[in-house]
């Protein structure tokens, strides 16, 4: 039987364990016949990598903090593989101090640094993935409703994460003659490596929870599932948009 993804081969970046919601997505676009490239920080991760993934399925290292690991990355995977039909950014950092206090108390290296990774770094994968995407390929991202309201503790991510949801409408309407599709998801509050970042984790992970419509976070593969609509050709109409993927946390906040 055909799936929704054959023939589709998409670069997932931003797996560091089994709890990423990059991993979510790499689990749903593999059911759905994809072939997936996973790209990992640094060697620490993928030791822990090796565990998880299926034999034989294809990772390369890419720290997206030098806009060459990007060009890097992209021109090996067309050397080695060919064109790419769709790719996932699944990457998002800040460090502890800029994290701790309030935007208020942000430094401008924390700052930098945040919107680096976490922003920034889009504007470089989409530009370098989109030189070797066949057309009607697609680019996604993920971002959280911090972005718009003022959640609790979230602080510098919501600013870098506003920027990352203004990028996808930028580089959609650059990408657009292109006929690749730009969009981002934004997943409600899971329990993951990045999460626990977070001053105060827990109380943004019960309070989401509590919001959600059935009193069940959104799991990752649930956030990967809606990767794989926005990965297949079922969403050739939808760019530059954002997708809830929160269970409706963001209708009841
Ligand atoms: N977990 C949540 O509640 C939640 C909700 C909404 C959006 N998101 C977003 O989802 C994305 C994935 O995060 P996650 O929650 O799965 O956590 P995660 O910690 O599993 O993933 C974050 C990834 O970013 C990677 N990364 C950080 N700096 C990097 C760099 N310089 N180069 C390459 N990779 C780098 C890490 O290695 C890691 O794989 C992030 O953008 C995050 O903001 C998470």
């Amino acid at each position: 039987m055909s799936k929704l993804l054959d023939g589709k081969r998409i670069v997932i970046m931003g797996v560091a364990n089994k709890r990423s919601i990059a991993w979510g997505c790499a689990q749903s676009l593999m059911d759905n016949g994809a072939e997936v490239i996973l790209t990992y920080q640094n060697d620490r991760l993928k030791r822990q990598l090796d565990r998880i993934v299926p034999e034989g399925t294809t990772m390369i290292q890419c720290d997206v903090s030098e806009d060459e690991n990007v060009e890097k990355t992209f021109n090996e995977i067309h050397e080695k593989f060919g064109n790419i039909d769709g790719v996932i950014h699944a990457i998002a950092y800040a460090d502890k101090k800029t994290l701790e206090g309030g935007v208020i108390d942000v430094e401008k290296d924390g700052y930098n640094l945040a919107q680096d990774v976490s922003a920034y770094s889009f504007i470089s994968v989409s530009r370098y993935a989109s030189r070797i995407m066949n057309p009607s390929g697609s680019i996604a991202t993920l971002t959280y409703m911090g972005s718009t309201r003022a959640i609790p503790s979230y602080n510098m991510m919501g600013v870098a994460k506003a920027a990352l949801e203004a990028n996808v409408r930028y580089i959609a309407t650059d990408l657009g003659p292109k006929k690749i599709r730009v969009n981002a998801i934004s997943a409600g509050a899971i329990k993951t490596l990045a999460v626990t970042g977070i001053k105060n984790h827990g109380d943004l992970l019960r309070e989401s929870e509590a919001r959600t419509v059935d009193g069940e976070s959104v799991d990752t593969v649930q956030v990967g599932n809606v990767a794989t609509f926005l990965m297949s050709d079922l969403s050739t109409g939808v760019t530059g948009d954002l997708i809830y993927a929160d269970k409706g946390v963001h209708l009841l906040a």
